[in-house]
């Protein structure tokens, strides 16, 4: 295709919700509170915004001015900057992590629809050793996750292969005002429970001496998965983005969104729970095990408003999974149309079906089969591991050298002043972060990430 006919995103709006979306994920619902609350609440906060601000942003933006420049897929937009050097192969590993993730993301996205569905047919409800069970037993179930897995994913491709306008940014345009509606409503009911002070205030309140070198490294971790930084997704949305489109406005705003939902999410979750006395955890068993006993126990003599609340928080979920996965599964997709010069149809096709492989593969290894098994992790645990914190830490701290050292110092300043329409000082701070901030601070947290230091 060539760069002339290439899709973009019909309006601002689109495009900063379609982004938005790929970054708002399950990270925010299942992590982020529970990093808050654990490391100092408000005090971490302020440290969370400020590596969003000093790191995650500048991260973003130089994958917004390589996507852009090129108009291609990640691989070929680094191919294109890199003049035949082994650069760009840091895209071809920013696509390889983006697909690896789509199948086992799909996984977890299928248990929230799965979630969604026992939400609608009422079956949440029982003591909490209940849905203890109801978890592994639906978790290690040989085929329905991967039925659920397949169906999101056929949702995706339904999606995808409607196009960048018409598929991906319309799809965005009702999935995250509906999302934004449904977490002030949960926000609302959840504070209004009885007791529901000390969880704001368990959230909130800041405590400056919890906060520790592991602290600042683990908001540092979480402000760049969250943004979903070094999966090629971010680059692959600005390839749709116009030369009009004003990078540094759009990355703080996508910020903005990613944080205000973080923050919120924190707001439905602890004031419910310390309001019925349960302790917060986080990853898949809070919002598998932990958060649906809490709805049970907390609406227990409202039983309407807890069967709406349950199912208004299970589609929420499911809708940020799966504009999560709409922008992963974008990377690979624009990479087989593109290099396969093949259609859009065909390309979603394989990316599916190769997803559904991967997916099932990643759900028969919950059961625990050795034939799945490596060091005595699941391939599941695997999958996460692997592109969590080997391939995304090495992928943004060699964008950041990437674009810091290697990228003409006047193609990344006239991308990211918009050719002279921002502050020539704004890009010397940029400039000067991504160049010795960034990469130092990502080496820090990959190598805190395995435990040395
Ligand atoms: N940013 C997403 C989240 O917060 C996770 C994600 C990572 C999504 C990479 C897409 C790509 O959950």
């Amino acid at each position: 295709m060539s760069q002339k006919e290439r899709a973009k995103f019909g309006s601002k709006l689109g495009m900063i919700l379609a982004t938005a979306g790929g970054a708002v994920g399950l990270g925010n619902v299942w992590r982020f509170p529970y990093m808050t609350g654990q490391n100092g609440g408000a005090a971490f906060i302020l440290i969370y915004i400020g590596c969003i601000l000093l790191l995650g942003l500048p991260c973003m933006i130089s994958e917004f001015i390589i996507g852009r420049h090129a108009a291609s897929n990640t691989a070929r937009a680094y191919t294109k900057l890199s003049n035949g050097t082994p650069w760009k192969w840091v895209g071809y590993l920013g696509v390889l992590t983006g697909f690896l993730i789509t199948g086992y993301y799909a996984v977890v996205s299928g248990w929230c629809l799965q979630y969604g569905m026992a939400s609608v047919v009422n079956h949440l409800h029982g003591s909490p050793e209940y849905f203890k069970t109801y978890f592994t037993d639906f978790s290690t179930n040989p085929w329905k996750p991967i039925v659920w897995a397949s169906i999101i994913l056929l949702i995706t491709h339904y999606i995808i292969i409607h196009g960048v306008r018409n598929g991906i940014e319309r799809a965005s345009k009702v999935m995250m005002p509906a999302l934004f509606i449904l977490l002030l409503v949960l926000v609302v009911a959840s504070c209004l429970l009885p007791g529901a002070e000390r969880g704001i205030e368990f959230l909130l309140k800041p405590d400056f001496s919890k906060v520790t070198k592991d602290v600042f490294l683990g908001a540092l971790g979480q402000s760049f998965y969250s943004l979903s930084i070094a999966m090629g997704c971010i680059c692959t949305y600005a390839s749709y983005y116009s030369r009009h489109t004003k990078l540094v406005n759009s990355a703080v705003q996508i910020g903005l969104i990613d944080t205000f939902v973080a923050v919120l999410a924190g707001l439905i979750i602890f004031p419910a729970a310390f309001s019925v006395g349960v302790n917060p955890d986080s990853g898949p068993s809070l919002i598998f095990i932990t958060l649906p006993n809490v709805f049970e126990q907390a609406f227990a003599g409202m039983p309407i408003l807890g069967y709406v609340i349950s199912l208004a928080f299970y589609l929420l979920l499911s809708m940020a999974a799966l504009t999560s996965l709409i922008s992963l599964h974008e990377v690979s997709t624009a990479f087989f149309q593109e290099e396969l010069h093949i259609s859009r149809n065909r390309a979603a096709m394989i990316v599916t079906s190769c997803c559904i492989l991967i997916g099932a593969v990643c759900s028969l290894s919950l059961i625990g089969w050795d034939a799945l098994t490596i060091a005595g992790m699941s391939l599941f645990d695997v999958f996460d591991f692997v592109t969590g914190q080997i391939f995304l830490p090495i992928g943004g701290m060699l964008t950041c050298i990437f674009i810091g050292w290697y990228v003409p110092k006047k193609i990344v300043k006239d991308e990211f002043t918009n050719w002279g329409t921002l502050k020539g000082s704004v890009f010397e701070i940029y400039y000067f972060l991504i160049r010795f901030v960034c990469p130092l601070a990502i080496l820090a947290i990959f190598l805190h990430q395995l435990g040395i230091v």
